[in-house]
């Protein structure tokens, strides 16, 4: 007997549920309120804190659904919390398809079709910056990314069997995101192995300062590690002189990885602002927000795969790409922290080419325009006050 069978038939009936419960709710969503009322902890944990049966309930297992959404924060135009993007439906649709075709997308050899679609939209976005050749992969968010693109860094200066107070020195600005932190901490460098260099008025990182840090650094026998440049900082927006970094890494050669989470989508409609992005050895970028896809989609950048490989390549019995061509003997879990790997390519290549980049870039455009409106809101209200204008 096969305990978790479920017929065609069934499945058709719960997914048209689903379809229709999810449609209606998308219809529904401009007009939701933008945090739900009167929610305590004790109702959540009292709806959901149960334990699952032990017999199951079939289709009832579905009835809470409605409560989950109704207790939960729509991503309604009137939500302006987080750095997040707005979930775009066309990749909710492709996350339910790769969920169905279940795929591990660890190498070319088990997901061949899913592999290629992930290699090529990494590589299109890697364009569309302007990183033209650059490679990489999907990750679960930004601060994943911003971990490996660090580790690819540490992998360049040193080796496995190196004294940790050696492991290097990371530089980053006051507004850099706490990802870098939390990076510095799991690379084993911890707080130590942190320089947080001043900003200016604009909250940008002052390169006089990065450059007398590392000359200090230097003469203190540490190495310099990496440079985080931001692309857009959590806070405030700026997007740190990355022509000056990057000329600054060059100079005493550090890796260079600008953490561009959601600010370096806004090169798609305002290049100019982002000239030093070419420059960066590593990249990340977080399609989950300011390409409005669902929650889930980061993405790391790198200009050199040898060095990927260099710092995640462990291959076992278990695990081998058995190919030396390019394409079949490619593999993922040789380029990255994961090994199993979720088919998030999916969504995020069904609403590149539903949509058009063109429309992505005009949204991006719209979305500025209406930063700047309520800029001008902001400075024609005697009770409010602008505290950062980066561009
Ligand atoms: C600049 C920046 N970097 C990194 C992150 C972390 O991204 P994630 O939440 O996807 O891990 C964020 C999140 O807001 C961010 O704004």
């Amino acid at each position: 007997m096969r305990h978790l069978e479920l017929s065609a038939e069934d499945f058709h009936q719960l997914a048209h549920n689903i379809a229709d419960f999810t449609a209606n709710y998308l219809e529904a969503l401009p007009q939701l309120r933008s945090y739900p009322r009167g929610v305590t902890g004790s109702d959540t944990e009292r709806l959901f804190g149960t334990a699952a049966p032990l017999e199951g309930k079939g289709v009832e297992a579905f009835e809470l659904l409605p409560t989950i959404f109704e207790w939960s924060r729509p991503s309604s135009p009137r939500f302006f919390g987080y750095v997040f993007g707005s979930g775009d439906p066309v990749a909710a649709l492709g996350e339910f398809a790769a969920s169905v075709l279940h795929q591990n997308v660890s190498a070319w050899r088990s997901a061949p079709a899913a592999t290629a679609v992930e290699r090529t939209v990494v590589r299109r976005l890697g364009e569309a910056f302007g990183c033209k050749g650059y490679s990489g992969s999907l990750t679960s968010g930004g601060s994943v990314a911003n971990l490996m693109g660090l580790c690819m860094a540490r992998d360049v200066i040193s080796s496995d069997d190196r004294p940790a107070q050696q492991l290097g020195t990371i530089y980053c600005s006051t507004e850099a995101h706490m990802s870098i932190q939390k990076a510095s901490k799991v690379l084993g460098l911890g707080r130590q192995g942190l320089r947080i260099v001043s900003v200016d008025e604009t909250f940008r990182m002052r390169v006089d300062s990065l450059r007398d840090s590392i000359l200090k650094d230097l003469k203190d026998g540490r190495i310099p590690m990496a440079v985080v440049a931001s692309a857009g900082t959590t806070a405030t927006g700026s997007i740190d002189p990355l022509e000056g970094i990057s000329s600054v890494c060059r100079e005493f050669g550090i890796w260079m990885h600008v953490d561009g989470a959601y600010g370096a989508f806004a090169s798609l409609a305002m290049p100019h602002l982002f000239q030093g992005l070419v420059h960066s050895d590593s990249l990340s970028i977080d399609p989950h927000k300011w390409l409005y896809q669902p929650a889930g989609c980061g993405c790391l950048l790198y200009r050199d795969p040898s060095i990927a490989k260099r710092a995640f390549s462990y291959s076992d019995s278990y695990a081998q790409p058995l190919s030396q061509d390019p394409l079949e003997g490619f593999a993922f879990f040789e380029e990255s922290i994961e090994l199993s790997h979720p088919f998030r390519a999916l969504g995020l290549w069904l609403s590149l080419h539903y949509h058009g980049i063109q429309a992505f870039r005009e949204s991006i455009r719209e979305d500025l325009r209406l930063a700047h409106l309520l800029k001008d809101a902001v400075l024609n209200e005697p009770k409010l006050q602008l505290l950062a204008l980066s561009h």
